[in-house]
């Protein structure tokens, strides 16, 4: 009886990780660097790009991984991304559509998960909220939050080195509670909102490796399900709380809620309850810890880049002076520019998106992929290959000079993905970097730590730096 019940347990297992692309991951033709990328090793993704680049001609355009339940085949030349990117007839988005019901209710019914006509309906309510007007409107709040950060910033300063990854990450969280919500949720001041509290525990509890492997775990009644279970709900009636109250309290409002609730009662087919609820999700997913893992890096980089950052600050005095920038004149930084688009690419906040499938079986290059598999692009190998950037370890703003820009392959640089699908909030987080970087030049001359070690230290896959230390010596 027991080898029978294990027979057909293994047997269950194995039809089930069959489906999941397993023989394709035995037997396929791709490399894979095995279990590597669960090792969960702090400097991942270079160890990732390292392998890939080891491998080469095998890894030219395509390696395949095994992610806790399932395979997925990565592209990692700009050609194949463009291929993955831009062919809709053979590929389609595969996002918040794994792991418990739950979590798919909040990850799955928005604009990053859409696809389609659903897609296009989803992006058209965003145009208000993401055009070019509103971004005249968010400006005011990215400078007084800028500011309220380079005050924080001079208080510790006047303690030693500064750890500017703590700081950053409550920076971006602020900019995106007031540009959302219109809610300061003060987290620079040391305040933790039970929004954000409710947001970051529905998170931590449900990107459990158990849970994503089998879902049907967090409907058993232990510990783990039911804390998940009270995040989830928790999260759910705070955010229709807030939209309740902006339903209700309509005219003037300026946040990008309040678009969408105004796009979606104009519209034919506005966005239900449900989606409203997990598109406000997905922004906070999308929205900080992104353009703070980007400013982190931009930081550390310009302390140990003396001479890039005297350049950088004779152009922001020679345009602005020392007072606040207005939004015509942030956009006439080109050097500015050109220094944050060479720390994102040293330092892309996303390296790895897998977030497609295959629709159709896939034929590129003498590379077979069979259809229903997961696919993505590796923006870290592809943002570090000699195969297209001369010297890559080294930060050179120059790589991006107009003149430079016109001889560069299209997808060769993608921080913000490219394609119909590239990020919606790019414009958004590069005007909050481009202020935050003038600010922080007027008031301050960036320098290596005097005490703390001068490396940052990096986390894994999502690459914001757990620590990276400078000294913040006043201008004046
Ligand atoms: C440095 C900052 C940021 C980076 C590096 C970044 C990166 C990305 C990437 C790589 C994608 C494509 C994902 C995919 O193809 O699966 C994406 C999509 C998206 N991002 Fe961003 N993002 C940033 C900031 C933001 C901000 C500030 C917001 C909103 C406030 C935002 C909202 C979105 C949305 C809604 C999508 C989905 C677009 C669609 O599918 O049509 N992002 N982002």
């Amino acid at each position: 009886m027991l080898y029978t019940l294990l027979a057909i347990a293994i047997a269950a297992i194995t039809y089930w990780l069959y489906g999941r692309g397993l023989y394709f991951y035995l037997f396929g033709d791709l490399k894979t660097p095995g279990f590597l990328f669960l090792l969960r090793n702090r400097n991942q993704e270079m160890l990732l790009h390292k392998w890939v680049e080891d491998n080469k001609p095998a890894t030219k355009d395509f390696y395949k991984l095994w992610l806790f339940d399932q395979v997925a085949v990565v592209a990692a030349s700009p050609d194949a991304a463009k291929f993955l990117l831009t062919d809709r007839d053979h590929v389609e988005k595969a996002f918040g559509k794994r792991g418990p019901v739950k979590a798919q209710e909040l990850f799955g019914h928005n604009i990053v998960s859409a696809e389609g006509a659903d897609w296009r309906r989803q992006k058209s309510l965003y145009s208000g909220a993401f055009g070019q007007d509103s971004y005249k409107i968010y400006f005011p709040i990215f400078t007084e939050v800028t500011k309220k950060c380079m005050k924080k910033f001079a208080d510790d300063a006047e303690k030693g080195d500064v750890d500017v990854v703590q700081w950053l990450s409550k920076f971006t969280l602020d900019v995106l509670g007031l540009s959302i919500f219109e809610i300061d949720f003060q987290s620079m001041d040391g305040k933790i909102s039970e929004y954000y509290e409710a947001y970051r525990g529905f998170l931590k509890e449900g990107f459990q490796a158990k849970f994503l492997i089998a879902p049907w775990l967090t409907s058993l009644p232990f510990g783990p399900a039911t804390k998940y279970n009270q995040c989830h709900a928790k999260l759910i009636e705070l955010l229709s709380s807030i939209i309740e109250q902006k339903r209700n309290h309509k005219g003037g409002k300026t946040d990008i809620l309040a678009h969408l609730i105004q796009a979606s009662e104009s519209a034919d087919q506005g966005l239900t309850q449900q989606e409203l609820i997990s598109n406000v999700f997905v922004l906070f997913l999308a929205g900080h810890d992104t353009t703070s893992s980007a400013l982190s890096w931009l930081v550390y980089e310009l302390s140990r880049n003396q001479d890039i950052q005297e350049r950088l600050y004779q152009q922001i005095i020679s345009v602005a002076g020392e007072r606040d920038p207005t939004y015509e004149e942030v956009h006439k930084m080109p050097y500015l520019d050109m220094v944050i688009s060479e720390s994102m690419r040293m330092h892309p906040p996303v390296t790895l998106i897998i977030s497609r499938k295959a629709t159709e079986e896939i034929h590129y290059n003498g590379v077979t992929i069979p259809k229903d598999h997961i696919v993505g692009f590796d923006i870290n190998h592809i943002h570090h290959s000699p195969d297209i950037w001369e010297n890559p370890e080294s930060f050179d703003p120059e790589r991006f000079s107009a003149e430079r820009k016109k001889g560069m392959h299209r997808f060769a640089y993608l921080p913000f993905s490219l394609g119909p699908r590239q990020c919606i909030g790019n414009t958004f987080s590069l005007i909050e970097q481009h202020i935050f970087t003038i600010k922080l030049l007027q008031t301050f001359k960036v320098l290596p730590p005097q005490k703390e070690s001068a490396e940052a230290t990096r986390v894994s896959f999502i690459n914001t730096p757990e620590k990276a230390w400078v000294t913040l010596q006043p201008r004046k």
